[in-house]
């Protein structure tokens, strides 16, 4: 009895010693916007006046008025661009300086109008044909119909309704987003607390304050600029706006005592005050996806990759009472499976359904909600944010390919990572002076375990003073990369965003004489303790901080520091131990005097902007592609590098959840992130180690990582047979780097993600819409992981209506479910029919090495023995493939028993040696009586072959032509 009830704890343990102080954060419920929001179905029916429309180039706009008694009119504008998508922006039309934006997340330059856009009427045929011919189009006297037409031909309708306003986007026939058809458009417009709270907290804060003057708004006139109860409207053009948007203190409406008792002043919670000076200012709307009936995207959660619904009242099996929340915070031992925010955040949903898909892309960087809803005839979102502008494009596909492209369109595409960043990482917390990094490095070269950086944490600073060496630890960091870097390997060190305020430390006492720190409320330099103890955080939002933070990279200002040395960024949501929610006050201001709450959700991506930048401007002329990961995100920080997962734990669970969460967040635009293989906290077992390493050698970024507390577990701790079986895995993926890093120029060339949920590719196949365990590599690739304790089979399912080749056997599976044997050296890995897979297949001990290794190429044939795939070649490092083009994209085609090689269109001066020793070919039918091949010079040689007859698998070997040069193979 005793002993199972001992089994039974140590099960308890084992299950789950993690969990998360949920008092420390937020629910909707303790934050006043988003209360507001969800009891209040507004009652203010905010109308768009036809008659102040007007329609130039490919935008409409028009005047917005309703809303709260007194509240200023509203300017809108919807933008048809050419990649399909449309724009809808609202902002106050007051005559104050405008609520701030960021000029860093949507790529203004890239965007284009539709050349084919219009204001049109409904008896239009063009029209109808593009609402679809069921539609029924609201009268002209309702509503306004735009039409456009995408790049690529796509014909769209966005019909814009006057009264209530709200707006509804067709794509080639399907109505495929509404917006605001739940009436839920709300627009906070900006005033200050009633006067005795703002008198409370100026004597607080024992400083001026910023209480209003108490002029009573009556109404806004014609020019936008408000007109007064005491009726001296000169008065109000006096007054002049602040330097920003937000800080107006004078001439604005008061809030009364029930509006302050709603949430809109002061809010308290875990002892932390904001006290909202400038009063509330939120913005949120709905969107409904008609036809869908799934929804993704709003990484970062530790859930399921189908959002589960959260709308009150919502009756669904699974569904959450809090809302999704979006805001960067360290959340210690986080929990799964709720809703809660985690350290990055990418306002983006992609609704699916039979045969359409559709997004929305909401750039507001501020604190955000979102209610999800599965109620007929589609699921919608509900967004609701604490301030910012309000910005929404709506990304009609109507494939999910097309959406990616439309969303990537605005905010980037992945940064093309240098390719040893696609190699495996060896990272713990922390490897803690030379010789142990020297001993590291020494056994993977004993062991011919392939691994490209090892990286240094937190302990190897100075008392963290990034960018410094602990001298007694680290005395001589330069030789210790340089031997790396002579066996082609890189190292990463840890520079966080925090600064220890020494004023005998250079990096602090420039930050400080510079003024380049965030200021507090009252002025002075915000303060908060971290790692250090008490730090101060660089303003990454001012370009001169960047600037800086740049210059701080150079080989002459990091001390130590070689070209092989790379970056992570962590700790930057930010994260401030003694500050509300584990991060910075919402009071605290930009140096350009923007409060936090406007900029939370981009802290990350700035920091990580500004090192990237820093990595490039390390080596003259900027020609090297810079690798930074980092642990705080938003929209667009794919531009600058990799994210990770943050503190996860080596639990079952944890390597479950991973998969759904990297693929929410590859779907959102980021396709380069990862999760801490074996779990950072606690220690895994040797089943769990190597099931982590088989499902991490599948995901895009592959780095092992550990808490400081754990046991040591680099791979040849837990004997040779572990070690041997760990090996084979990262060898697995060292051989598929030519396919990683083709998907990577994919993704940096067109948005479109390097792992992707099955029903990207199989959008009419519903079996596959809720599917997580299984995923996408580009097209071609399918794996699914083995990720539960003592499992030995495989569930997996094989979409489409072709087989898949088992990679490994080189079997072929029908379509449909099959249970596979996966004892725990088998990672079921597949290859899709009609495709042509490059690998590199001699065991290397880093990527470095494999720069003139010969490929092979699998030629997997369809039913009508066709094939075809790519490879990406460049000098795996520099610009040059973009400042003069200087790659090969090769094609390959198989078709009528000849396989030819091709350049695609784009490519033009690099060229490599490497040639192609393996050509095979699976699925020929029978043995060919002679195999030829033809080189680039177009000499023609009859080839050697073996057949296997067991698996019909043609092997060509030695076939004499080069990789990155036009060849074929014949077969007759
Ligand atoms: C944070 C990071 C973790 C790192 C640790 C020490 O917890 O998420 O990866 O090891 O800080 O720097």
């Amino acid at each position: 009895m005793r002993a199972l009830f001992a089994a039974l704890l140590a099960a308890l343990a084992a299950q789950s010693a993690l969990a998360v102080d949920r008092s420390k954060f937020r629910t909707c419920q303790d934050t006043g916007f988003c209360r507001r929001h969800r009891s209040k179905a507004v009652e203010a029916k905010w109308a768009l006046d036809p008659k102040s429309l007007s329609f130039a180039g490919a935008t409409l706009s028009g005047r917005l008025d309703g809303g709260e008694a007194g509240a200023p009119p509203l300017s809108l504008t919807v933008r048809l661009l050419d990649t399909g998508a449309a724009r809808i922006r609202v902002v106050e039309n007051d005559g104050r300086a405008p609520r701030w934006e960021s000029p860093d997340v949507v790529l203004e330059d890239a965007l284009r109008d539709s050349s084919d856009a219009a204001q049109v009427r409904a008896d239009d045929a063009v029209v109808r044909a593009a609402a679809g011919e069921t539609t029924s189009l609201p009268a002209d006297s309702d509503a306004t119909l735009l039409h456009w037409t995408s790049a690529s031909g796509r014909r769209q309708l966005a019909a814009v309704r006057f009264a209530p306003f709200s707006v509804d986007v067709y794509s080639e026939g399907k109505h495929v987003v509404a917006v605001n058809s739940q009436g839920n458009f709300y627009f906070e417009h900006r005033r200050v607390q009633n006067e005795a709270a703002a008198e409370a907290a100026s004597a607080a804060l024992g400083s001026g304050g910023s209480a209003g003057s108490g002029r009573r708004i009556l109404d806004w006139g014609e020019d936008g600029k408000p007109i007064y109860a005491d009726g001296d409207d000169d008065a109000a053009s006096a007054e002049a706006a602040p330097a920003e948007g937000q800080g107006d203190a004078s001439g604005t409406q008061l809030l009364s005592n029930s509006e302050s008792e709603e949430g809109m002043g002061a809010e308290s919670f875990g002892g932390h005050t904001d006290n909202r000076p400038h009063g509330p200012t939120s913005v949120g709307v709905d969107t409904a996806f008609p036809g869908s009936t799934h929804v993704y995207g709003i990484p970062e959660h530790a859930d399921t990759l189908a959002l589960r619904a959260t709308a009150p009242g919502s009756s669904e099996a699974g569904a959450h009472s809090e809302p999704y929340r979006l805001y960067n915070l360290d959340v210690f031992e986080y929990e799964l499976h709720n809703p809660m925010a985690l350290y990055g955040s990418i306002p983006v949903m992609i609704a699916h359904g039979q045969g359409r898909t559709a997004g929305v892309f909401w750039n507001n960087p501020s604190e955000t909600f979102v209610d999800v809803a599965k109620a007929s005839p589609g699921a919608s979102a509900r967004w609701m944010s604490e301030s910012g502008v309000f910005d929404l494009t709506v990304m009609p596909g109507p494939s999910a390919r097309e959406v990616f492209r439309q969303y990537t369109a605005m905010t980037g595409t992945q940064a093309m990572p240098p390719r040893f960043a696609l190699g495996y990482h060896q990272c713990r917390w922390n490897y803690k002076d030379e010789a142990d990094v020297a001993a590291v490095d020494a056994k993977f070269e004993e062991h011919s375990f392939p691994y490209d950086v090892l990286w240094l944490d937190i302990e190897h600073t100075d008392g963290k003073r990034y960018f410094s060496w602990d001298k007694a630890l680290f005395p001589e960091p330069a030789a210790m990369q340089n031997r790396l870097a002579e066996r082609g390997r890189k190292m990463v060190t840890i520079v966080d965003p925090h600064i220890k305020r020494d004023s005998s430390w250079r990096i602090h006492t420039e930050a400080t004489d510079k003024g380049l720190y965030i200021k507090s409320k009252d002025g002075g330099d915000f303060e908060g303790w971290c790692w250090p103890g008490s730090s101060s955080y660089l303003d990454f939002t001012a370009p001169h901080v960047r600037d800086w933070w740049a210059q701080q990279f150079s080989l002459q200002n990091y001390q130590g520091s070689t070209g092989s040395l790379y970056t992570w960024n962590d700790m930057n949501e930010p994260s401030v131990f003694n500050g509300p929610e584990v991060s910075m006050h919402k009071e605290s201001k930009s140096l350009g005097g923007v409060e936090h709450r406007e900029w939370h959700n981009l802290y990350g991506l700035y920091q990580q902007m500004a090192t990237a930048r820093g990595q490039e401007l390390r080596v003259a002329d900027g020609n090297t592609r810079p690798f930074v990961l980092s642990r705080a995100f938003f929209a667009g920080s794919q531009r600058y590098g990799a994210i990770w997962t943050g503190d996860n734990a080596a639990h079952w669970d944890h390597l479950r959840i991973a998969a759904p969460m990297l693929m929410s967040i590859s779907l959102s635009g980021l396709s380069f992130a990862g999760a801490d293989v074996g779990g950072f906290f606690e220690n895994p077992d040797t089943e769990l180690m190597i099931r982590w390493y088989q499902a991490g050698a599948f995901q895009p970024f592959f780095r092992a990582h550990a808490h400081i507390d754990t046991k040591r577990r680099e791979p040849w701790l837990f004997g040779d047979e572990v070690l041997a079986n760990l090996r084979s895995t990262v060898r697995t993926r060292y051989a598929l780097l030519p396919f990683w890093y083709t998907q990577f120029y994919h993704t940096h060339a067109s948005g479109e993600p390097v792992i992707a949920p099955l029903w990207v590719d199989y959008p009419t196949d519903e079996t596959t819409f809720a599917m997580e365990t299984q995923w996408l590599i580009g097209s071609d690739l399918m794996v699914r992981p083995v990720v539960d304790a003592g499992a030995t089979t495989a569930d997996v399912y094989f979409p489409g209506t072709e087989q898949w080749l088992d990679v490994a056997s080189m079997e072929r599976l029908a379509p449909g479910r099959a249970t596979v044997a996966a004892p725990l050296d088998k990672i079921p890995v597949y290859q899709r029919a009609g495709s042509v897979v490059p690998r590199q297949v001699r065991p290397r001990r880093c990527s470095a090495l494999m720069a003139n290794d010969p490929f092979t190429l699998t030629v997997f044939l369809d039913s009508a023995g066709k094939a075809s795939g790519d490879l990406y070649l460049d000098d795996g490092i520099s610009y040059d493939f973009q400042r003069s083009k200087s790659f090969r994209l090769r094609r390959f085609d198989f078709e009528g028993r000849v396989l030819k090689s091709s350049l695609a269109a784009g490519s033009k001066a690099f060229a490599v040696a490497n040639s192609i020793e393996r050509i095979v070919v699976v699925g020929l039918g029978a043995a060919p009586a002679k195999a030829f091949a033809t080189n680039q010079d177009g000499a023609e040689t009859e080839v050697d072959f073996a057949y296997d007859a067991s698996k019909d698998v043609v092997t060509v070997r030695k076939p004499g032509v080069k990789a990155a040069y036009d060849f074929s193979v014949r077969f007759e």
